[in-house]
């Protein structure tokens, strides 16, 4: 039988009480579509209640298949977004863009495309200096404040941001959670994850499996190399929350299985 997501713990993500164990949907956007909306429904039905995703995931396909796969959505799902783009030309790379109009325009294209009158959590995903474009960081996240009030968004995460940036988001107005790149092989981050973990921000760290890095934990018996680098990212605050991507079903269970591990890994 499957290992449920609860077996990760679980932590207060955007007023939700969830697994720490989620799932990241960016993968999904190559994937053919009833693999995708196998992942996804697997996914709730292990109980994971954290889905991380982003309208350009290939130009809505991502969201569209979370729309179909998971409506009616449970009232505890998160599903946690990200800001901070535009598409330039049809089939190229979105471009960082943080102005107020931008940002509204992601805003409202996932509520439409996910059908949900309010996201609970949006990330501002940031990508640049302190100044992007003319926007700054600190205007940006105003802006993300301002889309709060609304009430087009329940919470505002940050991604991307330096320790500076979060200092002063944090200092002004409340930062639901961080998701910046970590896992066991590339730890940069860490003084970021430790203000986190300090002033109990969830963080999700993206790129868990080390995109590839021979540098992992060393696995217990019985365990795989992803098992024990998701297991260790458990381990390693009790803040993080998983969102390891996959496209297949497989491997979904492999990774959701880790949070079985987790009381018995160490930092
Ligand atoms: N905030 C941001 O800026 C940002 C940036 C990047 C990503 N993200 C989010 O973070 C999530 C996770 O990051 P990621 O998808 O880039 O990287 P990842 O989760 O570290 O790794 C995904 C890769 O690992 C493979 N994989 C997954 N489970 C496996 C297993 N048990 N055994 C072997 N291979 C496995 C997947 O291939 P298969 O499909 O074949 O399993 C895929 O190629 C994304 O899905 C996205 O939602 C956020």
């Amino acid at each position: 039988m499957a290992t449920p997501a609860t077996m990760a713990g679980t932590l207060t993500v955007a007023g939700r009480t969830v697994p720490r164990m989620g799932f990241g949907a960016m993968q999904l956007r190559a994937a053919r579509p009833e693999a995708a909306l196998a992942v996804l429904r697997r996914s709730l039905e292990l109980g994971v209640r954290v889905i991380d995703t982003a309208w350009y995931y290939g130009d809505d396909v991502v969201n569209r298949y979370i729309a179909e796969a998971l409506q009616p959505y449970p009232a505890d799902l998160v599903l946690a977004t990200k800001a901070g783009a535009r598409v330039t030309h049809k089939g190229h790379s979105p471009k960082p863009d943080y102005s107020p109009e931008q940002l509204r325009a992601g805003i409202d294209r996932d509520r439409s495309v996910l059908g949900l009158e309010s996201i609970p959590l949006t990330h501002l995903r940031w990508s640049g200096g302190d100044v992007v474009d003319g926007v700054s960081f600190d205007d940006a996240f105003g802006t993300m404040l301002a889309m709060r009030e609304e009430g087009r968004i329940g919470h505002v995460g940050l991604s991307n941001v330096t320790l500076d940036q979060l200092r002063r988001a944090h200092a002004r107005g409340p930062v639901a959670s961080v998701s910046n790149v970590f896992s066991y092989g590339s730890q940069g981050d860490t003084p970021t994850l430790e203000f986190c973990t300090e002033h109990r921000i969830p963080y999700l760290p993206f790129g868990p499996l080390g995109y590839g890095a021979t540098d992992t934990p060393p696995a217990r018996p019985g365990q795989t190399v992803a098992q024990a680098q998701l297991a260790w990212l458990l381990a390693r605050s009790p803040v993080t929350v998983v969102i390891a991507g996959t496209s297949n079903v497989e491997h979904l269970e492999e990774n959701i299985e880790a949070g079985a591990f987790t009381a018995q890994d160490s930092r």
